[in-house]
């Protein structure tokens, strides 16, 4: 999520039960021809991927597996993405290419959701990314849902390029996210990929209930949450709002890492705090205008904070 899915959020979502995180959306060629882009777009840790528990079925012994960092990239030109892969590569699992970000600027740009309906650029950057960084190593792709013949021809020629997995956001480029999202278009969308690659369904999980039902609906093989993970990052722990353990984590974590930002700070923990919070609370949260500010907010409150 950009802005959101940074390193300290990362951390700790890994420690309730996320298995995969993504990167905020990284501009492939800014990325791969400067420095400066590369240590402000990117950092990571040991730290950030957790260890968990795989149940495989049929009742045999659960492992111990670890959990995986991908980083995703916008772009339209092979090279770029290629270099930028290569570039990240040593410390991520994977990258991903955004196939559904529906910003006009993006579009104009021949980014994100422009690629859509652009299945022979997708196939051209997946290659050229398998064949520069080889076949072990993940490339992925996020798309939006669109009509069923143009979901079913990116998918299948993903495929063909050798994509590994493939994220389906059942909302369409023109749909706005408070519009509930399409489950039977994800559901169309692992049919199409005929069981080549796992499809990872994504929208409108926030809770894991909803999380055991899209999978049930759709029959992914995962499930992505974004806003719903940001209101709740314990949500896939199965807790039903975010415990404040959680919060003293993040502060914890964030300032491990020497701290955040001020606002993104500020705009995570109201994220976190948005249900628990009546109206005038939540004024006065948004008025604080200082990590000292919300960290007495937080003290008040009863959360035990570092020191
Ligand atoms: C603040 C924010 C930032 C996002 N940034 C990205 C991004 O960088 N890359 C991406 O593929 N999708 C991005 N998305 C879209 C989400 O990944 C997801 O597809 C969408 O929000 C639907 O899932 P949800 O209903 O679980 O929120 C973003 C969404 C939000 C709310």
């Amino acid at each position: 999520m950009v802005r959101y899915s940074k390193l300290p959020f990362r951390h700790l979502v890994s420690l309730y039960d996320v298995h995969i995180t993504h990167t905020p959306m990284i501009l492939a060629r800014e990325f791969s021809r400067s420095s400066i882009a590369r240590s402000a777009d990117f950092s990571s840790s040991h730290h950030e991927r957790g260890l968990f528990l795989l149940r495989p079925k049929g009742g045999k012994q659960p492992t111990l597996v670890r959990g995986a960092l991908v980083a995703q990239f916008a772009a339209t030109e092979p090279r770029h993405l290629a270099d930028a892969a290569e570039l990240i590569s040593p410390w991520v699992d994977g990258i991903d290419l955004n196939c559904g970000c529906p910003q006009p600027w993006a579009y104009t740009e021949h980014i994100g959701s422009w690629l859509l309906r652009k299945p022979e650029v997708v196939y051209d950057l997946v290659r050229a990314t398998k064949d520069r960084l080889g076949w072990n190593f993940s490339v992925s792709i996020k798309i939006r849902v669109d009509e069923p013949k143009q979901t079913e021809r990116l998918i299948q020629t993903a495929i063909r390029a050798g994509v590994d997995y493939v994220t389906v956001h059942g909302r369409t480029r023109h749909q706005a996210s408070t519009a509930p999202v399409n489950l039977p278009t994800i559901r169309f969308a692992v049919d199409a990929a005929k069981g080549e690659v796992p499809i990872v369904a994504n929208g409108d999980a926030w809770s894991m209930e909803d999380v055991l039902r899209i999978r049930t609906e759709t029959v992914a093989q995962g499930v992505m949450s974004a806003r719903g993970l940001l209101a709740n990052p314990a949500l896939f722990a199965g807790y039903r709002s975010t415990p404040a353990e959680a919060i003293t984590r993040f502060v914890e974590i964030a300032t491990s890492y020497g701290g955040l930002p001020f606002a993104l700070f500020h705009r995570h923990i109201a994220c976190m705090l948005e249900e628990r919070l009546g109206r005038a609370e939540k004024t006065y949260f948004n008025s604080l205008t200082s990590h000292a500010g919300v960290l007495d907010y937080l003290e008040g409150r009863g959360l035990s904070l570092p020191k």
